[in-house]
């Protein structure tokens, strides 16, 4: 059980890292009058290559301490997460630690709106290894839209290049087109490209350069926003019991000085970062 008596609190955002970042700006924008409690496992990313025990165990050590923070709804802004987590927390966990509690992910909501945008029914995801390994798109985009063709590319190198700031380097051109080119060859019918992983995006620049124009590249920010936007509409038992000051705070696993000095590159503003120990 959550020892946590708050009634009321933040909505808690979790990922491996800073890639979670490019969801919470966006959720803020659809969603600002609530508060936001971030939490980067900074420690211990990149999840991608990881086992799915050792990402269920991180994932789960992270959205109880986000429970104890006082968060009744929890996202996890990680595919990885999503992919290796979500389902044995929502079915196992979250009846013995809280079932008043909720842990959402980001790859249902994106799954939801892909049938609407591409037009050949070739759709490729740029994911990490764990993503791409458990299948999670190609199923849920299935069971949506059966004729709709899934191609999967693992990126291993893209997450370590943004967690070490390293993003915009030359050296990251080259990761980015052998991806790239990779998927296009091997699938020339694809006409959208699914960033499925929260860290991409801080490679847009890059991406954009290196696709063709008549590509349609879907980042999953705003996503994740509506489809936020939409649950607490439909839950206002959820609902009532997010703050709403419009307050974010942040908590990384690492050095709270790297953490703020990282994210508020990614974030254009200045944070107030706590470190937590999680053991
Ligand atoms: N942002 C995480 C995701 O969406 C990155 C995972 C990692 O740490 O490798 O998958």
């Amino acid at each position: 059980m959550i020892d946590s008596p708050q009634q009321i609190g933040p909505i808690g955002v979790f990922d491996s890292g800073y890639g979670g970042l490019t969801i919470l700006d966006k959720i803020r924008q659809e969603l600002p009058e609530y508060d936001y409690l971030y939490l980067g496992d900074n420690a211990r990313t990149p999840y991608g290559n990881r086992s799915f025990e050792v990402v269920y165990n991180y994932t789960l050590q992270c959205v109880t301490k986000l429970f104890e923070q006082g968060c009744h709804l929890v996202i996890l802004a990680c595919n990885t997460a999503s992919a290796k987590a979500l389902r044995t927390i929502q079915q196992n966990d979250l009846p013995k630690l809280d079932s008043t509690r909720r842990v959402l992910g980001v790859i249902r909501p994106t799954a939801e709106i892909i049938g609407e945008i591409t037009q050949s029914r070739n759709v490729g995801i740029l994911a990490t290894e764990g993503t791409i390994q458990s299948q999670s798109y190609v199923l849920e985009i299935g069971k949506l839209f059966p004729d709709i063709t899934v191609i999967g590319e693992a990126c291993p190198m893209w997450v370590p290049l943004i967690e070490n700031n390293e993003h915009l380097s030359d050296g990251a051109d080259y990761f980015v087109k052998k991806h790239l080119q990779h998927i296009l060859n091997n699938s020339p019918k694809i006409d959208t490209i699914i960033l499925g992983c929260t860290h991409y995006p801080l490679l847009m620049p890059k991406i954009e350069k290196n696709i063709p124009a008549n590509i349609r590249i879907i980042s999953q920010g705003e996503i994740v926003a509506r489809s936020l936007h939409h649950y607490l509409n439909r839950h206002p038992e959820i609902e009532k019991k997010c703050s709403k000051n419009g307050i974010a705070h942040f908590l990384t696993t690492e050095s709270s000085e790297k953490f703020k000095s990282s994210a508020s590159i990614f974030l254009k503003q200045t944070i107030n970062v706590q470190h937590l120990t999680i053991n």
